[in-house]
């Protein structure tokens, strides 16, 4: 899978002060990269596709009916790509190098908007085409490389604590934990109720994957840490990124997190959490509309993620879309996008879905917050929210991370190890 450690980098050289810059990049058709007065022209109306990880909120392809119902002559097909955000990227990537035009527009991970952009494997947008203004400025951060737009929001995502209103209520727990120790004192009270047994305390996603990444980041950004300073340069070798790898290392160890909770995946802690295998539970938005279809429905609550002393930060998620460089009929594409990301459909996925949308009054909007209370929390959190390492190296930054987050959480390595060698693989993926 992650095999991006020795790809060569065409358009990147590194500088010593860190700050990665082009340096030889010619331009590509319809703007590329290397086009310093913005994005080129998209020509050519016709079918495209839009590919994006399996759909599992369902809500996907009805919004591609509609658009195919307003242009017949310009049908998007459906291409979904497995759950797993690295076999997503994979298959992207794969499509790229061979300059396939089998993809159109791609849903891309907010985290990897950088070394696509570098690659020229997407297109530059044309900004003033897209309501930029309206939505939140971290949100369209993610989106950009150097002085451009590469893609466009179109959900944005942060985590947050599931938990078991029902059962903290029936313990005697008047509101939900603010600190990794509140969590484990909860969890051993409601673990006493006769209901609650066999029930697990706590599970996010702890497979060697993408949402190991995002964990390990929350867990040692919840301590104080960091992975990368804000200039890029790696500083994981810390006693804050110590405290945070051993929460979860320690959690294993004392039953806290289940020993099945090391192979989730978000869609196996769901599974879990709804039915009713677990207390408390990290996860996106998406789960709490689901969830709501679900055997807990009306027995649970989200709160902000805790952390060692006082509530934690979430790591920041979320798609972007993106216009594959190769693919054809780019002046469709351009219209899908911006009809993708309107403030109409983002306000409807979050409707029918609990996708958290980029636009900053959605999160205000009153009958929007009485159907989903938490939403002045997750605009909070979403503020707040850390970005993962923003290079254009992040291929090899997150396999080097999983891999020393996962050694750590198995038990092969300890966690000082694990951190030294982590710090050690950053400097060298990184060059600083
Ligand atoms: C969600 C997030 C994305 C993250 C992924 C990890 O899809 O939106 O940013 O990388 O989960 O599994």
């Amino acid at each position: 899978m992650k095999t991006t450690t020795t790809r060569a980098f065409p358009c990147v050289g590194l500088l010593t002060v860190g700050a990665l810059l082009l340096t030889a990049c010619g331009s590509s058709d319809g703007g590329g990269s290397g086009q310093a007065a913005g994005a080129g022209t998209f020509e050519g109306r016709g079918p495209i596709t839009f590919v994006a990880g399996k759909d599992t909120t369902g809500a996907i392809q009805p919004m591609l009916d509609r658009w195919n119902k307003l242009h017949p002559k310009e049908k998007v097909t459906f291409i979904q790509l497995p759950t797993d955000a690295d076999a997503q990227r994979q298959q992207m990537i794969q499509n790229a190098e061979t300059k396939s035009d089998a993809y159109t527009v791609l849903s891309l991970d907010v985290v990897w908007t950088s070394e696509f952009a570098a690659h020229q494997w997407i297109d530059r947008l044309p900004e003033q085409r897209f309501p930029l203004d309206k939505m939140l400025k971290p949100v369209v951060e993610t989106a950009r490389y150097r002085d451009g737009l590469y893609a466009v929001p179109a959900s944005s995502d942060g985590g947050m604590l599931y938990y078991r209103t029902d059962l903290l209520k029936k313990a005697g727990i008047t509101k939900p934990p603010t600190t990794w120790a509140e969590l484990k004192a909860d969890c051993a009270k409601v673990k006493k109720l006769p209901e609650a047994q066999g029930m697990s305390c706590y599970a996010g996603q702890f497979q060697k994957y993408e949402g190991l990444t995002v964990n390990f980041a929350e867990a040692v950004n919840s301590a104080g840490g960091v992975i990368t300073d804000a200039n890029g340069k790696p500083d994981v070798d810390t006693a804050q990124a110590r405290e945070g790898l051993d929460f979860l290392v320690d959690s294993v160890k004392d039953g806290t997190i289940p020993k099945e909770g090391i192979t989730y995946l978000e869609e196996d802690g769901r599974q879990a959490f709804q039915s009713g295998k677990l207390v408390f539970h990290r996860n996106w938005p998406y789960v709490y509309s689901l969830a709501g279809k679900s055997d807990i429905k009306g027995k649970y609550s989200v709160a902000p993620l805790p952390g060692l002393n006082g509530p934690g930060s979430s790591s920041l998620g979320g798609h972007n879309l993106a216009l594959s460089s190769f693919a054809k009929n780019k002046a469709t594409a351009l219209d899908f996008m911006k009809f993708f990301s309107s403030e109409e459909n983002t306000a409807t996925f979050l409707k029918e879905a609990s996708l958290a949308p980029p636009y900053a009054s959605l999160y205000d909007d009153k009958a929007l917050v009485e159907q989903y209370p938490y939403l002045p929390v997750l605009k909070e959190s979403i503020l707040r929210a850390v970005p993962r390492p923003r290079v254009v190296q992040y291929g090899d930054v997150t396999s080097a991370v999983q891999r020393e987050a996962y050694a750590a959480l198995t038990g092969s390595k300890s966690i000082a190890q694990a951190l030294k060698d982590l710090q050690e693989a950053l400097q060298k993926s990184t060059g600083q």
